[in-house]
């Protein structure tokens, strides 16, 4: 039996840009999705760990499908001629839910460990006897890391596999000979299959204990007679749990987010400015359009206030002249009155001319914030100078603002460059001192600084 002769999946793909949200839902779902190129290339694959792994690591959350994924000659792979038993094998040693099926490079269709289970368990369950074939293909359901279990019809329990003594923390020669225990907190498919003689594939089962695993039950059929059942099951607790995280902290960002925005027309124009993202040319000074971001001023806030957030959780805010309103207020509005100009993806312009100088915006996000929202006089003047270089501010610029200040075009460059240069950042506070980690592809901004909040004195660390 080779790959070709059992069932294949289409397989979940993104292009390398992909976003860590876009995957997150698609890996949440199916366990794994495959990065391709445009002629359908096998580039790399993203697994369930690899994005536990980048959601764990701050702000991951701009990276994108190429910065995580495995890369497909380090991923094992079948091809529609490879043999099944091989395939099996790869499982094994893989411990992966899928293997991406290639054809010259190219991704042809996925193939489900269920594929390798079913084939085996109905070579299992349909021949008699102790057959050469059936003894093989228990010997490979036996190895595989899915549990295995088998119960004859007076649901004694014939085989117990070393998967299995892991997963239900139980010694196979204390079980084999035993009645099965039900340990699922519904009334087990067990019944049905043998009253029906037709197997179930991927029961989600909640157990007592809080895991969840999904469960194969296939029907040993001699004479027309169910004569025991086949189950297989593997542990999803960590897939589901990493489901509801998702959800959840994104159900969350989006409360705690409305709750601060003063109302919906602020909202509304937010999610209607939209950023660039662009190829710089160094001799020409022009930049290409590379993608729009079409909320992306709503991006860059929400994105300035997930570092604000971080840097409240490292203490900065137990520094003396640092307000968390201030600058929360500060975020909301700096770039309100910002007017972007509507350019299309591929179209090359001179940013000089195609974008308002910055503090045009300022000024006028500060107009806005105090006569229509009449917000702090703090806030203002961080607004409105939030695009000055300290040595061209106004001599009557409060300095008791100027740790905020800095603070605040901080938290604006490194919003920035994770809403439009797919940034990683990590963040170190150490008294009055931020030091910054960042990480994209762009060369200009590879290097890690620290920056001094009361001083102003900034240190490049290091470029590499
Ligand atoms: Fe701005
Ligand atoms: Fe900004």
């Amino acid at each position: 039996m080779k790959v070709k002769d059992v069932e294949t999946l289409d397989p979940v793909t993104v292009n390398p840009g992909a976003s860590i949200d876009r995957l997150a839902s698609l890996v949440t779902e199916r366990g794994i999705a495959y990065a391709v190129s445009e002629t359908g290339e096998l580039l790399g694959v993203v697994t369930g760990s690899s994005l536990i792994s980048a959601l764990t690591s701050n702000y991951a959350r701009a990276a994108t499908a190429q910065d995580i994924m495995v890369a497909a000659d380090s991923f094992p792979h079948v091809e529609p001629e490879t043999d099944l038993h091989t395939a099996a094998g790869l499982f094994e040693s893989s411990r992966v839910t899928e293997l991406p099926v290639v054809a010259s490079g190219v991704l042809v269709g996925s193939l489900p460990q269920r594929s390798v289970l079913m084939t085996f368990s109905t070579t299992v369950a349909s021949l008699k006897g102790n057959g050469y074939h059936e003894r093989r293909a228990l010997a490979i359901l036996q190895s595989l890391h899915e549990g295995l279990i088998v119960i004859d019809r007076d649901l004694i329990i014939q085989e117990f596999n070393p998967a299995a003594e892991r997963l239900m923390n139980a010694k196979a020669k204390d079980r084999i000979g035993q009645k099965a225990q039900v340990v699922s907190r519904d009334e087990s498919p067990i019944f049905e299959v043998m009253r029906t003689g037709k197997a179930r594939y991927n029961v989600m089962t909640p157990l007592a204990d809080g895991r969840m695993f999904s469960v194969n039950y296939v029907p040993m059929v001699e004479d027309g007679e169910v004569q025991g059942i086949i189950e297989t099951f593997h542990d999803i607790t960590e897939q589901e749990d990493l489901r509801s995280q998702l959800v959840s902290s994104r159900d969350e960002l989006d409360r705690a987010f409305a709750l601060t925005l003063p109302n919906s027309r602020v909202e509304h124009k937010l999610k209607h400015t939209p950023e660039y993202r662009d190829r710089y040319d160094p001799e020409t000074g022009l930049i290409t359009v590379t993608e729009v971001i079409e909320d992306g001023n709503y991006k860059h806030v929400v994105n300035a206030l997930k570092v604000l957030a971080d840097l409240n959780t490292k203490g900065i805010m137990s520094l003396l002249g640092i307000s968390k309103d201030v600058l929360v207020q500060s975020i909301i509005f700096h770039d309100l009155g910002k007017s972007q100009p509507q350019l299309q993806i591929g179209q090359t312009v001179d940013p000089k001319k195609a974008f308002e100088h910055s503090p045009a915006h300022a000024a006028r996000s500060a107009d806005i914030a105090s006569h229509f929202y009449h917000r702090d006089a703090d806030v203002i003047w961080l607004i409105r100078y939030h695009h000055h270089r300290e040595d061209e501010l106004p001599l009557d610029f409060p300095r008791h603002l100027m740790p905020m200040l800095r603070l605040l075009q901080l938290v604006d460059g490194l919003s920035a460059a994770l809403t439009r240069r797919s940034a990683q950042i990590k963040l170190d506070v150490e008294d009055t001192r931020v030091t910054v980690y960042e990480r994209n592809r762009h060369p200009d901004f590879n290097k890690s600084r620290s920056v001094d909040l009361f001083t102003g004195e900034a240190v490049v660390l290091n470029i590499d």
